[in-house]
């Protein structure tokens, strides 16, 4: 089994979970989030290398790559984790879509760019991307998450069927929603996503620790997105048209918590 892991976005939610997990498993870590505070006690507990920093960027990227062959000799696998929402639609700016798309997708591109040269000459390295279900479906309400994500998904199979018969190994994270600071904070669509039932943040990790024993690419933490994606590529129109009921659903709902202080008496 290797033993020696980046983790990005580690600072909390499922990076943290997932750097604890491999701590546990006796692995070398290299841990890196923009909240060096938080990344500190993370590197504390797992005695892992804190790396603060931005690692959407080609600099912070390339700096943390550096640093953590540096410290660890050679990295086996790089879980390129960090993500952020942005809850917003058309009302989105240019600055939020290249911050979402920095962030979710040029990240991984930026990482690969890095990570893949080495592995190639040492015969081997393992990407694991957290994407999301948003990548394989869309997230209502977040127009820069859903195409972010799905150019995420994107992105790992191009890799994986570029690179797969030279040692690397690409997996894609997608889960639904999960209990962290990123689903608490998704205001108006924390009940559509927690329509289905949530998992802990490790509850991902277990899932991304098993996976590591498989090349399989997809790795589904709620079983039931692979039912959904089949439907969606089955039968698109009928998988919009629901996606559309379901938006219809959020309007009433937002429309009628909007309205309902006019509606008390004065
Ligand atoms: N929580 C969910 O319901 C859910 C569902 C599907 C996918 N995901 C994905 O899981 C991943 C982890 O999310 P989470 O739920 O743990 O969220 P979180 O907000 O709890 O943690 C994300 C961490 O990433 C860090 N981060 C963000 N941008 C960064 C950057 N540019 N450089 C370095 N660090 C950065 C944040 O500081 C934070 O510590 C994300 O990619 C997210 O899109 C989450």
């Amino acid at each position: 089994m290797p033993d020696t892991a980046v983790v990005t976005g580690a600072a909390r939610g499922i990076g943290r979970a997932i750097a604890s997990r491999l701590a546990r498993e006796g692995w070398q870590l290299v841990v890196a989030d923009l909240d060096a505070a938080e990344l500190a006690a993370v590197a504390e507990e797992t005695g892992a290398l804190a790396v603060p920093g931005d690692t959407s960027t080609d600099a912070g990227v390339r700096h943390l790559v550096d640093t953590a062959y540096d410290h660890l000799g050679h990295v086996d696998v790089f879980f390129a984790n960090a993500g952020i929402g942005t809850l917003q639609g058309l009302e989105a700016d240019d600055a939020e879509w290249a911050r979402a798309l920095d962030t979710n997708v040029l990240a991984h591109v930026r990482a690969a760019r890095h990570l893949v040269p080495r592995w190639l000459d040492a015969g081997g390295g393992r990407l694991v991307v957290t994407a999301s279900a948003a990548g394989l479906l869309t997230m209502l309400g977040d127009a820069p998450y859903s195409v972010s994500k799905h150019a995420a998904v994107a992105f790992s199979e191009w890799l994986s069927a570029t690179y797969r018969h030279r040692g690397i190994v690409v997996q894609a994270i997608c889960p639904q929603g999960v209990q962290t600071r990123m689903l608490e904070e998704s205001g108006p669509l924390r009940e559509l996503l927690t329509r289905d039932a949530t998992v802990s943040a490790d509850d991902v990790a277990d899932a991304a620790w098993q996976a590591l024993s498989s090349d399989a690419f997809y790795v589904l933490p709620h079983p039931e997105v692979a039912d959904y994606a089949a439907q969606r590529a089955a039968h698109p129109d009928a998988w919009l048209a629901g996606m559309n009921r379901l938006q219809q659903k959020l309007d009433h709902q937002t429309q009628t918590s909007t309205t309902t202080p006019t509606q008390e008496p004065a």
